[in-house]
């Protein structure tokens, strides 16, 4: 049965309202949270980088535009790895959040990349002050350490936490799973994101001579490191992490796509970088990989001129005559580029026709664009 309005009681909130003060202007995350001392941002200074001062010298990670810096990457790394998705921000089934935290989020990209997407509040938490200029109203950051009881009046419905590894003991791993657990809404997900930072190879195709031995010096000091803060996970997640495991192949993630559809192999051939095509080749990569115009590897090589990439392709069987949506060829393509006495175009565009490449396509592309169908 509908209420009667006249039975609600309208009551003041005591997070928003300041009863003492008769201010308005406080939001709920004032009444949690201080605003951020100066000395915070100073940190402290070490053999030319800058730490956190707030566990004092507990977290062995820099927190400086260098450090920022390799963060970003690694979004933008983690970005790619989940190009093939709809939403590449996390994995979690939650079509829209409405109450995130990321915790030790670093320079804070992934939580404003969220805040972007999703109408959603979402919070970032770090030891150190976050250095971003421009935030969306749906994101705060806050200085504080996880490892502290957490004081937030809010449940999330997504916790996310990545690349933690080398931060907390097993005790404080433990201790923060558990407060992650506690904090989530009944039916919140918690995802975390973790590397290992020595190159390994999942089919053992690494030979031992490479620069592969250099990394042993990282090796030990990783091991160094692990001793120091080890990441332990019990057996039942370890299980549950190998049964849900998929190998990266099967999800398409080594073909991941920029803007405009093109993959590695595109940019590859348009760079002329005969190893690295060769291993995508091997790996499975399509030789005529398609991009959003339905260019191939082979049109991108024949534009740049870049014969060792062009050899290649066609040795595997790239057709040489394929058409695009513009009805550009191969050779049309490399027509149409740059300085005509380049050697290297010249040098292409002899290998190309020798081996049947035709201006197929080009008329029709020319007519096209006078009529402006193109
Ligand atoms: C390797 S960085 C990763 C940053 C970010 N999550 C990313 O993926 O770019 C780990 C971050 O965790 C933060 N951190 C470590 N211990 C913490 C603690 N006890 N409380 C809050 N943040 C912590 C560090 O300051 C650092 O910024």
């Amino acid at each position: 049965m509908a209420r009667n309005l006249n039975d609600i009681k309208i009551v003041p909130d005591p997070d928003i309202h300041h009863p003492e003060s008769g201010s308005y202007e406080a939001d709920d995350w004032q009444s949690e949270t201080t605003s951020v001392a100066s000395d915070l941002y100073r940190g402290f200074l070490e053999n030319g980088r800058r730490y956190q001062t707030l566990r004092n010298a507990e977290y062995f990670s820099p927190a400086d535009e260098q450090q920022f810096e390799t963060y970003e990457v690694g979004h933008l790394a983690a970005l790619l790895m989940n190009s093939d998705k709809a939403n590449p921000l996390y994995c979690a089934p939650i079509k829209e959040p409405m109450h995130v935290l990321d915790v030790g989020t670093g320079q804070g990209a992934w939580a404003i990349d969220v805040a972007d997407l999703f109408n959603a509040r979402v919070r970032g938490v770090d030891l150190f002050p976050p250095p971003n200029s421009w935030i969306p109203p749906n994101c705060i950051f806050e200085v504080d350490d996880v490892l502290k009881q957490w004081t937030w009046h809010e449940k999330f419905d997504l916790i996310h936490l990545r690349h933690g590894i080398g931060g907390f003991s097993s005790d404080e791993w433990a201790f923060l799973y558990k407060q992650c657990y506690e904090n989530l809404e009944p039916g919140g997900w918690f995802e975390q994101i973790e590397m290992d930072i020595r190159c390994e190879c999942d089919d053992g195709s690494i030979p031992a001579d490479t620069s592969r031995t250099t990394m042993k010096i990282i090796d030990k000091e990783f091991e160094r490191l692990k001793n120091m803060r080890e990441n332990r996970l019990n057996n039942d997640i370890m299980n549950y992490l190998d049964e849900t495991h998929n190998k990266i192949q099967f999800r398409g993630i080594c073909n991941p796509r920029g803007p405009h559809k093109k993959s590695l192999i595109h940019s590859a051939a348009m760079g002329d970088c005969t190893a690295l095509l060769q291993s995508l080749l091997e790996i499975g990569y399509p030789v005529d990989d398609l991009d959003q115009n339905k260019r191939t590897p082979l049109s991108w090589a024949a534009e740049n001129g870049s014969l060792g990439a062009t050899k290649l392709l066609l040795k595997n069987g790239a057709k040489v005559n394929s058409l695009d949506d513009m009805y550009g060829s191969p050779l049309s393509w490399l027509d149409q580029a740059g300085d005509p006495k380049d050697k290297a175009l010249q040098a292409t565009r002899t290998y190309l026709k020798n081996n049947g490449a035709t201006m197929k396509g080009a008329k029709r592309a020319w007519i096209l664009n006078k009529l402006g169908l193109l």
